[in-house]
């Protein structure tokens, strides 16, 4: 049996079906059973809040490996907390965990301090420190719709962000293959891209112009602030978009291709499998 946290969000919604196909038992936990209502009938669901040590006990019961998707928002980190406490205390095999490379602060350090509570729980580990989410973009939607615009605090700074759909078959792979116990995988995508070719390659998949707005990573971080951001997250974000203004995180990589025996999705396909969701 697995458990796959965050079932319901970026990854976790690409990895049930993938781990589907290849026969596993599953659970989710979720807050909200509408959002599992259309799962396939074999998977189960536990609905609740993981902040609460109670469902944490109940989601990990009986379970071989854990999926722990990091639920960052939550400052505290009682949730994350919980799970990787009662996975030990239950027996757990394995805990294969979403990561990021850490800039000494902000999210990035909340990661390092979780896979360090991780390796001290005495599980078995599989990190997957991730480059940044192309469903990052799917955030533009509603200033596209309403100003036909972008607003980026990129710059001209490139990255390599990848689909969620790769990163949850690198995990699908670390779930049920002991072999990548121990490991930590740097996963980035395969194409280094400015925000200006962002915007380009999905103005041209939808058939609409777009405008891109250059901002200020403080800008962004203001306007994160004022629709309820904490101030750890803004903060460690605008470290992140100014180290990539500044042409520090100009990564990518074919560990999708090494691990999975598939190259990583590029951009363009990923605007188009999901053309609806950025109209
Ligand atoms: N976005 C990036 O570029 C990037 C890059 C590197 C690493 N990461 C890391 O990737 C991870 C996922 O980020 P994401 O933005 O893609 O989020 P996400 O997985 O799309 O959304 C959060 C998920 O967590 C669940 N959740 C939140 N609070 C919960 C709670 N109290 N109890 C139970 N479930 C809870 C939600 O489930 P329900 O709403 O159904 O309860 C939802 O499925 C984070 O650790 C992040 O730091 C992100």
């Amino acid at each position: 049996m697995i458990l796959v946290t965050g079932a319901t969000g970026n990854i976790g919604r690409e990895l049930v079906p993938q781990l589907l196909a290849k026969g596993e038992g599953l659970r989710v936990v979720t807050r909200d059973a509408a959002k599992v209502a259309a799962l396939d009938p074999r998977v189960e669901r536990i609905i609740g809040d993981l902040r609460d040590g109670a469902t944490a006990a109940r989601a990990v019961a009986g379970v071989d490996a854990v999926f722990l998707v990091g639920i960052i928002a939550d400052a505290s980190q009682t949730a994350d907390r919980a799970l990787i406490a009662e996975s030990a205390r239950a027996g757990v095999h394995r805990i294969v965990k979403i990561s990021a490379r850490s800039t000494g602060r902000g999210i990035g350090q909340v990661h390092l301090e979780q896979e360090e509570l991780i390796r001290k729980s005495g599980v078995a580990w599989t990190f997957l420190r991730c480059g940044m989410f192309m469903s990052n973009t799917l955030g533009w939607a509603g200033t596209i719709a309403a100003q036909g615009a972008v607003f980026s605090p990129f710059g001209q700074g490139k990255m390599a962000m990848i689909a969620p759909r790769d990163i949850a078959a690198v995990a699908t792979l670390a779930l049920i293959d002991a072999r990548h116990q121990g490991q930590i995988y740097e996963l980035y995508g395969a194409e280094l891209l400015t925000v200006a070719e962002q915007v380009d390659i999905l103005s041209r998949v939808l058939g609409k112009l777009i405008n891109l707005m250059d901002i200020t990573p403080q800008a962004a971080g203001e306007r994160m602030r004022a629709a309820g951001g904490s101030d750890q997250l803004v903060e460690g974000l605008v470290a992140l978009w100014t180290m990539v203004r500044d042409g520090q995180a100009a990564f990518c990589n074919h560990e999708v291709a090494r691990l999975t025996g598939r190259p990583a999705q590029n951009f363009e396909a990923f605007c188009q499998d999901h053309k609806a969701a950025f109209r």
